[in-house]
């Protein structure tokens, strides 16, 4: 990354000089820095301070022969406090330049020294980059983003925005905001919702996308639209997840699949190679479709960056003696399993573990095979080894390309069962056997999901993405015969095994639009309740148009190489939704509450109420 601290000017323009600019060309210039107090060391007699702003450190040096009222006032002097420093830039003497420091030829002979403010001693030490409770460091988070990682990080989500921005500028994107009081829109999550003063039991939904608003746009005629969009979803939080977040959010007119794929590949190229620290692993991104996708990485979202890629062996097993997998089969179920490469080895207590894991991801248990050689021959240890055929054990290693030293991996299910125990049990065995490459970036799409997906709960028929998606115009005929096999015009961008962002090609037409909300279960009172406003817009002209949502967050915390969002986020929400430091949410006074007409039933008071 170059000039990681945004710096554009030289000394001069801001009437004093930042820490971060100082080189041996300066050498004799009387300067005025101002930050804070990085670190303090007293040399008896000299006093050595660092001082810091986002630009760098420079050394100060307090030295009683010089100026003794800089170092009187410099003895006092503890890390934070904010400063003023007057004084020569003068070379550092031989032998005590410090190389890993921009500014390290250099130091500062301090002639005045004020102190612009003194600081209390921090809950963690800010230069030094030690672990630090995490609820410590949300509670005190203006602390703990002057420290460098969080620096480096939200000076990087700068410029990776600038850098959007402009490469959407640059293509005739208009950014247009949208409302935050809007109504609720179906993204899949639950709604935070804000009570209307005016309107008694009327509420108003935070967005959780932009969604309607920008196809509203494109009937509007801003044929390419985007907004660096917040969204809020009141969800169950995981590390990838954060109740506040943001979107790089995009539409387009008189658009198909291929246009939006390739001005996101572009900008998603063109992103990590300007900001990455890794390669991409392959140009152009590699393709596959859903089908494929949760076939040989039992994920919507592989990981491509390692290998045990999933197989169906089910056809091994047609004839089989193994009771286990001929129920399995017979009840129109699968065998699907991964090899993985010189894990024979493996103790029987960690097979027992990876079995138990299997089991908590939703399997029946975990067939495990491994390899050896005996007598000449191919064979297996395995629990269930004597009720497994030569053939079959030879035909299983042949299909996976194993021999000898390698570990088959087994599980027999209903197909999505099977698929989602083998995707995960994949992640973390690549990830205990470190299979990952952590050296590149691995990109790929992911293509034609399903239309639908079933809820059993509710016993219909959902929208995988969501219901203004179009079904792929090939599939259109099984609207009415079998939408289980409709595929979307959807699409999703994978990067390391995160979802980076998805989209869709959207339906501008009524009588599709109709049947899918009808496939759904949806009457026309419901229909109008929650959707006659679009469906009223697009009866007055709407363009064909397609869309996507990379999520901001995600994005850098990728580039960054971090596992958390909270990295990247200034004022980040914890695992429970809850602002640390402004101590939100928290509860509204009588008054507030009276005059949102809202009365709080505690879920004492209601069961209390019940008996
Ligand atoms: P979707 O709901 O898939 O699509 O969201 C798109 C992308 O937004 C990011 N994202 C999140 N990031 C952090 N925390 C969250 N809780 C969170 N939820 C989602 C992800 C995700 O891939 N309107 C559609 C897009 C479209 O069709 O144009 C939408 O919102 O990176
Ligand atoms: P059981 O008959 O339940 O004692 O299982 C015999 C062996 O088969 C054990 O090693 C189980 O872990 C394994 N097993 C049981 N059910 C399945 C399944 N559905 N898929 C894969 N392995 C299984």
């Amino acid at each position: 990354m170059s000039d990681a601290t945004l710096s554009t000017r030289r000394a001069g323009s801001r009437g004093y000089t930042t820490c971060g600019e100082l080189r041996s060309g300066d050498v004799g210039r009387i300067v005025t820095l101002k930050g804070w107090v990085h670190r303090r060391r007293d040399h008896g007699g000299l006093i050595f301070l660092d001082l810091r702003d986002r630009y760098g450190i420079t050394q100060v040096v307090a030295n009683p022969a010089h100026s003794p009222e800089a170092h009187a006032t410099a003895e006092r002097i503890r890390a934070e406090y904010v400063l003023a420093v007057t004084g020569r830039v003068v070379a550092r003497p031989e032998g005590t330049v410090n190389p890993a420091l921009p500014t390290g030829e250099i130091e500062v002979v301090a002639e005045r020294i004020e102190i612009l403010n003194p600081a209390k001693t921090p809950p963690f030490p800010i230069a030094e980059e030690t672990d630090v409770d995490e609820s410590l460091r949300l509670e005190y988070r203006y602390l703990d983003l002057r420290r460098a990682r969080l620096q480096r990080n939200l000076l990087l989500r700068h410029q990776v925005v600038r850098f959007v921005r402009q490469y959407l500028e640059e293509r005739d994107f208009v950014e247009i905001e949208t409302p935050m009081l809007i109504k609720s829109t179906p993204e899949g999550a639950r709604d935070y919702v804000v009570p209307s003063r005016i309107f008694p039991g009327h509420f108003y939904a935070l967005p959780q996308s932009p969604q309607q608003l920008k196809q509203l746009l494109m009937v509007a005629g801003f044929d390419r639209y985007y907004q660096i969009a917040r969204c809020m979803r009141d969800e169950d939080l995981r590390a990838d997840r954060q109740p506040e977040f943001t979107q790089i959010d995009l539409e387009m007119s008189f658009v198909d699949v291929e246009d939006i794929l390739e001005l996101v590949e572009g900008l998603y190229t063109e992103l990590f190679e300007r900001f990455a620290t890794k390669p991409l692993q392959r140009k152009p991104f590699p393709r596959l479709s859903y089908a494929e996708a949760m076939l040989r990485y039992g994920s919507d979202k592989p990981d491509l960056r390692f290998g045990l890629e999933i197989q169906d062996v089910s056809d091994v097993f047609a004839s089989t003696g193994f009771g286990v997998f001929k129920s399995a089969l017979a009840a129109g179920g699968v065998v699907r399993g991964f090899a993985v490469p010189g894990y024979a080895e493996a103790t029987r207590s960690q097979l027992d573990q990876l079995t138990e894991l299997a089991r908590t991801f939703g399997a029946k248990g975990l067939v495990w095979l491994a390899l050896q050689r005996e007598d000449g021959g191919l064979t297996a240890r395995s629990p269930v080894a004597k009720f497994l055929s030569d053939t079959e054990i030879a035909t299983l290693a042949e299909r996976f390309g194993a021999g000898p030293g390698d570990l088959l991996l087994l599980v027999a299910d209903v197909e999505s069962v099977a698929a989602n125990v083998l995707g995960r049990l994949r992640l973390q065995v690549a990830r205990d056997r470190k299979l990952v490459d952590e050296s590149v970036h691995a990109f790929c799409w992911v293509l034609d999901p399903p239309l639908f997906e079933w809820n059993d709960e509710e016993r219909r028929w959902e929208a995988m993405h969501h219901p203004f998606t179009s079904p792929r115009d090939e599939d259109v005929p099984l609207l009415d015969s079998d939408p289980v096999r409709v595929r979307a015009k959807a699409y999703d961008l994978v990067a390391d095994g995160y979802e980076l962002g998805t989209g869709s090609i959207r339906i501008h037409r009524r009588e599709i639009q109709n049947k899918i909300f009808a496939i759904m279960g949806y009457d026309d009172a419901e229909i109008e309740r929650r959707f006659g406003h679009l469906l009223r817009a697009f009866e007055y002209g709407a363009p064909p148009h397609g869309g996507m949502a990379p999520g901001l967050d995600r994005t850098v915390m990728i580039l960054a190489g971090e596992s958390s969002l909270r990295e990247v986020i200034a004022f980040p929400k914890n695992q429970r939704a809850q602002d640390l430091m402004l101590g939100a949410p928290s509860p509204l006074d009588e008054r507030q509450l009276r005059e949102l007409h809202l009365r709080i039933v505690y879920p004492e008071e209601e069961e209390l109420a019940k008996s």
